[in-house]
Formats: C-alpha cells, structure tokens, sequence
C-alpha cells in the first residue's frame, strides 16, 4: 500500500495571461486554480480558492487578511503579490507565517514616465484643452487663456525618495528643475546624482512649486497629505500622488483645490479604487484623475506576471526568490 502524495494547490485571483505563468504548469510541482475574471475575486470565492492552498498569487486589490490566512490552514508557504506595494496585505501576521515575493524595480520606469506625463498633463491643463477644443471652446488664440505652470526654474518636492521616487527626480531634472527637494525617514547618499536636498518635511511641502508623493503607504504616511499639508503649500503649486490614496486626505484636497489654495492635483491612485463618478473631485476642472495606470505598460505588465509566478514557484519550492519581501 502506497500513501497518497499530497497535491500542491497554488490559487490565483486573477485572469493572467496564461502565457505569462506557464513556467508554473512547466514546473510540474502544483496544480494551478484561478479566479478567471477581470474583476476581483469575491471574498467568499477568495477564501474558498485558498483552503487547502500552498501558494497564493495576489493583486493589490485584493486584502489579505488574517481571515485569509487562516482559511488556508497550516499549508502555506508563500504568497507572491502582483505589485510593489504591499499596504492591501496584513504584514504584521503574514510575515510571521509564511514568505512574501513582490515585484519591484520592474514596474520603476514604467511608474516614473506615468508620474511624469501626470504631473506635465495636470499643470499644463491638457485634458482641459482636449475638451475645449472638442466642445468648440477654442474661439481664438488669447494671451492668457489655458496658461499653467512649467518646470523650468522650478523647485520640485519629492516625497519618499525610493526607487520610483529617484526614477521621477531623474526624468524632471532635465527639465530644468532648480532645486529638487524630498523628505522621507532616512537620507539617501544616491539623491547626490539628482542634486537632491534632504529636508523636513514642512520646508519641502513650503518651498515647493511641485509636490510629488512617491512613498509608501505606511501608518505614518496614512493620511499624510491633510488640510494642514495643504495650507502650507504655495497658492501656485502643484500636487501629484502615484503612491496610494490613503496617503491623502481627499475631503482637504478638494477644499484645497476649490478654495484656490493650492493651484492643481493630479492623481493616480485614489480611495476608493475606482473613485464613484459623482466624486466631488470629478467635478473640478483643477483636478485630473487617471485609474491606478502607473505600471501600465505592455512590457512592464508582463514582466510582473512573470516576476510573481517565479516568485510563487521560488517560494514553493523553498529556493531563493528572484524578489522576496524582506522583513
Ligand atoms: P521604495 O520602497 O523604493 O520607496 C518607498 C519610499 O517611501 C522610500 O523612499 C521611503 O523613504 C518612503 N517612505 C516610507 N515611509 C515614509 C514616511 N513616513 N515619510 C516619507 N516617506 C516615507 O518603493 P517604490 O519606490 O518601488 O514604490 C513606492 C510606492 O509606489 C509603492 O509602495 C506603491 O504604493 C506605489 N506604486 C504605485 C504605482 C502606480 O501604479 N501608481 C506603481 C508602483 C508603485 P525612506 O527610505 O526614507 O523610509
Ligand atoms: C504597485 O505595484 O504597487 C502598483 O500600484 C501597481 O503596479
């Protein structure tokens, strides 16, 4: 009599390119299931898929929970996140249970070039001239009409130096950005290469004509960019967040948008995901709102999909990960 081998189960809340996975069936060590669905996995469905599980291949949409984790029992070993943030999952009591991947450096680029085109969108106003050009606003060529602000000469203020934060400093710099200015915890001996000062965050939120939130969204970041945030920036600044929503508080964003006390907001990311169409901040002008794109590339999409399968697979087989979330 032979005992029956147990079958590694590896759940996958998500439909990703099969192509993109297919070193795990290559692999031949588990048995593949997957929320086959553009849309998020119901938590009903997302703790059936993983009772029994080993692995887990997760999205940033989806909040994994200690609920989550007790329903897969005592036979996980990893979890591997299609992203580089880790805020939806509960780090405290994961990391005592099981081995994280996640996907940075890969999506770096990607993010930078979006925050960029993001922060040239929102302060220039092109998606105010597309609609008037489509809605026959565009009478004639007027001095002032349609004017924003530019970064030459500029100061810049990034907050949260890290590898998505010195990506976006790099690609403005060029741009002829005076004085380029970010506050995190630490001090960082590669900001020499942008020309980057360190300063609190006060004196950059302040001195800034250009804010640019790049940082985690941590306990301390929660909430960070609030009314106070806001009544310390210059009337003439520009805000732009492509880290998470929750870092800002969104009810003093509007009223700092409204009120005139800061000059424009451009964001990414916001709370919720997606924001409701009869959100307050849709119905300003000085707002520009994109759908969590950041990443958003063909490549850089593929390359994370296959980045979090090797990672599961790493993880599963209790090898080193190509990027394990070191605690
Ligand atoms: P990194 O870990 O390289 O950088 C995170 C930065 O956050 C660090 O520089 C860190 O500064 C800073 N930070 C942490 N705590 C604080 C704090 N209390 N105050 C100020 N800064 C703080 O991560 P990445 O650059 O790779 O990614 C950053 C974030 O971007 C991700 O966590 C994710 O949320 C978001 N993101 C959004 C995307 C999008 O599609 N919009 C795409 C990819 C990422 P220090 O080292 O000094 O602590
Ligand atoms: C991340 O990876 O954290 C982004 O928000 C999506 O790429």
């Amino acid at each position: 009599m032979h005992t029956a081998q147990k079958i590694t189960k590896v759940f996958i809340t998500r439909r990703i390119p099969q192509e993109r996975l297919k070193i795990l069936s290559q692999a031949g060590v588990c048995k593949v299931s997957l929320w086959d669905s553009d849309e998020p996995v119901p938590k009903a469905e997302l703790l059936k898929g993983v009772a029994g599980a080993h692995g887990l291949l997760c999205l940033l949409s989806d909040k994994i929970d200690t609920e989550v984790l007790d329903a897969a029992d005592m036979y996980y070993t990893v979890i591997s996140t299609l992203s580089v943030g880790f805020d939806h999952m509960a780090m405290d009591e994961i990391k005592k249970r099981v081995r994280v991947g996640y996907t940075p450096d890969v999506l770096t680029d990607a993010t930078a070039e979006l925050t960029v085109a993001l922060l040239l969108a929102t302060a220039r106003r092109l998606p105010e001239g597309v609609v008037e050009v489509k809605n026959g606003g565009w009478s004639t060529w007027k001095p002032l009409w349609l004017c924003g602000y530019g970064l030459s000469g500029s100061t810049v203020g990034v907050i949260g130096l890290g590898r998505i934060g010195m990506a976006i400093a790099r690609r403005l710099k060029p741009f002829g950005v005076k004085k380029l200015l970010y506050s995190g915890r630490t001090a960082k001996s590669y900001a020499a290469e942008v020309e980057g000062e360190y300063v609190p965050l006060d004196t950059l939120v302040s001195e800034s004509d250009f804010v640019v939130v790049s940082c985690a969204l941590t306990p301390d970041t929660q909430g960070l960019c609030n009314k106070d945030f806001f009544c310390k920036m210059k009337n003439t600044a520009v805000f732009i967040n492509t880290s998470r929503g929750a870092v800002v508080n969104q009810e003093d964003l509007y009223q700092a948008l409204s009120s005139g006390q800061i000059a424009c907001a451009g964001l990414d990311v916001t709370t919720p995901e997606p924001l409701p169409t009869d959100h307050p901040l849709l119905t300003l002008k000085n707002c520009v709102v994109l759908p969590h794109i950041g990443s958003a590339t063909y490549s850089t999409r593929g390359i994370m999909a296959e980045l979090s399968a090797n990672n599961l697979l790493a993880g599963l087989q209790g090898t080193d990960m190509p990027s394990e979330l070191k605690f």
